[in-house]
C-alpha cells in the first residue's frame, strides 16, 4: 500500500474538492491518500510519502505564490517520491486548452519553476458567482463574457469534468 500525500492551494475550495474525489478513488485502489493545504505545509522535511501530487487553482491569471515559494524549498523532495502536479482554472473548459501540452497556465507555470513534474493534469473549475465579493464577481464575469462564456451572476457554474478527475486518480494509484 503507498502513501501518497495530496497538497492542494485553494483561493475558494473547488481545488480541494477535487482532491477529496480522488482520495476517494485512489483509496478504493488500496493506496492510503493525506490531503493537505499546501499554505499550511511549509516544509516536506521528515515526512515520508511514496507519491505526492500538488494541485493548484488559477487566480487572476496565476497560481497562489505559495505554490512557486514551496516548489523552490521542496524540489529535492519532491524528486524523492513519484511526483505529479495539476493546475484548476476556468480556461480548461475549452476543449482546445484543456491538456497540459495545451493549458497556457499550466505551460507559463512549468517555464518559471525549475521542477518537472513527472506527470501532468488540467481540470476545468467552478464558478460560484452569488458567493463572490462585487469586485472578483465583476472581474471573473468580464474575463468569461470575454471568453464567450456563462456570466448570469445568480448562478454556480461548475465546468469540471468529474469522469477526467476520476481517471487522473486512479492513473495516480496506478503509478
Ligand atoms: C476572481 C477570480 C479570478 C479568476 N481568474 C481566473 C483566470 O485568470 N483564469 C482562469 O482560467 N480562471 C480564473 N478563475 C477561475 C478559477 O480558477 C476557478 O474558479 C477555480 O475553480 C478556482 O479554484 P479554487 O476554488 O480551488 O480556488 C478565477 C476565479 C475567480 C473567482
Amino acid at each position: 500500500m503507498a502513501k501518497v500525500l495530496f497538497l492542494y492551494s485553494t483561493t475558494d475550495g473547488h481545488t480541494i474538492e477535487i482532491c477529496k474525489r480522488m482520495k476517494v478513488v485512489i483509496e478504493a485502489a488500496g493506496d492510503d491518500v493525506e490531503i493537505r493545504n499546501l499554505a499550511e505545509t511549509p516544509s516536506l522535511d521528515g515526512i515520508a510519502f511514496d507519491k505526492i501530487v500538488i494541485g493548484a487553482s488559477i487566480r487572476y491569471g496565476k497560481h497562489q505564490k505559495v505554490v512557486n515559494e514551496f516548489i523552490a524549498r521542496n524540489q529535492a523532495a519532491l524528486e524523492g517520491a513519484t511526483n505529479a502536479m495539476f493546475s484548476v482554472n476556468v480556461v480548461a473548459r475549452k476543449p482546445e486548452k484543456n491538456t497540459p501540452e495545451t493549458n497556457p497556465y499550466l505551460q507559463k507555470f512549468l517555464r518559471k519553476i525549475d521542477w518537472q513534474p513527472q506527470h501532468l493534469g488540467v481540470f476545468a473549475g467552478r464558478i460560484d458567482y452569488p458567493s463572490l465579493g462585487p469586485f472578483d464577481r465583476t472581474m471573473i464575469r468580464f474575463i468569461l463574457w470575454m471568453g464567450k462564456g456563462p456570466t448570469d451572476p445568480t448562478q454556480v457554474v461548475e465546468f469540471t469534468d468529474w469522469d477526467e478527475v476520476d481517471e487522473f486518480g486512479r492513473f495516480i494509484a496506478s503509478l
